[in-house]
């Protein structure tokens, strides 16, 4: 889902780290740290941005590190990448100075993000970066009414996402620019990174749809009325008259909000 989700996003991916080299101006970049780095999504993003950095890709997730390591082999990025497996709720890995550090639908996860945030100012040269990068809502690919079921499915499945997520998540929907500040950082960027995209949907947005409705499916398998659950299933199901790939009528809406702040 992530890689999909990195596929779909690319345009505004791009943008993003464009920005950020602007801004960087005269420092250059050359040490990055890509926190909670996943697949590698911003890792490789920003190896493309910045052809004399390297990156120290973090993860507690030995399988997501394996995932990244297997990418980065087939894209012949390997030696410019270290994956180095930490979890920072622990405490801040012997990383070594950083001119950019990037944290994307991570900071979220940590149990103490100011404690990590205050650690990351540590680790920053002066004149380095650091982007923080929020999603606060999954994205959305279905109309109101599926022609089956009863009407407003999705909407009621990120009503229900909204409470999971609160009772998991506590520290989603945050006030990022305040906790930045907080930690010592002055905003230097904010924007809202919007992907729209209207059928006819190209294949990866449409396995993304696949890959995102299910993971809500299975999240919420204990909060889904039968009824939305069924419709849920047709969706999902591989083949069949209500299935997901036979619509004509799905779109991609996801907003992201981007944060590139710098030392105070
Ligand atoms: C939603 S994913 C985002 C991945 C990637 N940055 C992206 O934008 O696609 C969040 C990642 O943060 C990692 N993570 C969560 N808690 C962490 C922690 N305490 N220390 C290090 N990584 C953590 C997870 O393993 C996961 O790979």
């Amino acid at each position: 889902m992530l890689d999909l989700d990195a596929e779909v996003a690319a345009t505004q991916l791009a943008e993003l780290t464009s920005r950020a080299a602007e801004l960087a101006g005269d420092h250059p970049v050359r040490d990055i740290l890509d926190i909670g780095a996943g697949t590698g999504t911003g890792t490789f993003a920003l190896l493309r941005r910045f052809p004399e950095a390297s990156v120290t890709a973090i993860d507690t997730s030995e399988e997501m590190l394996e995932h990244l390591r297997d990418s980065a082999t087939r894209l012949d990025l390997a030696d410019r990448i270290r994956p180095l497996r930490a979890d920072l709720d622990e405490g801040w890995p012997g990383t070594g100075p950083a001119d950019l550090v990037w944290a994307s639908s991570s900071m979220h996860h940590m149990a103490d993000p100011d404690r990590v945030l205050r650690d990351i100012h540590a680790t920053l040269r002066p004149g380095g970066l650091l982007t923080v990068i929020e999603m606060e809502r999954m994205p959305l690919f279905l109309p109101d009414d599926l022609g089956f079921g009863r009407p407003g499915t999705e909407a009621r499945c990120h009503v229900l996402l909204d409470e999971a997520r609160a009772e998991h998540l506590p520290h989603i929907g945050s006030d990022w620019p305040a906790r930045l500040t907080g930690a010592g950082f002055t905003i230097l960027e904010s924007r809202v990174l919007t992907v729209d995209m209207a059928s006819p949907l190209p294949e990866a947005a449409i396995r993304y749809a696949y890959a995102t409705l299910s993971r809500i499916r299975s999240a919420l398998a204990d909060r889904l009325t039968p009824e939305d659950a069924s419709t849920l299933d047709d969706l999902l199901a591989d083949d069949g008259p209500r299935a997901l790939r036979t619509r004509s009528d799905l779109r991609v809406h996801s907003t992201r909000s981007a944060w590139i702040a710098t030392l105070r």
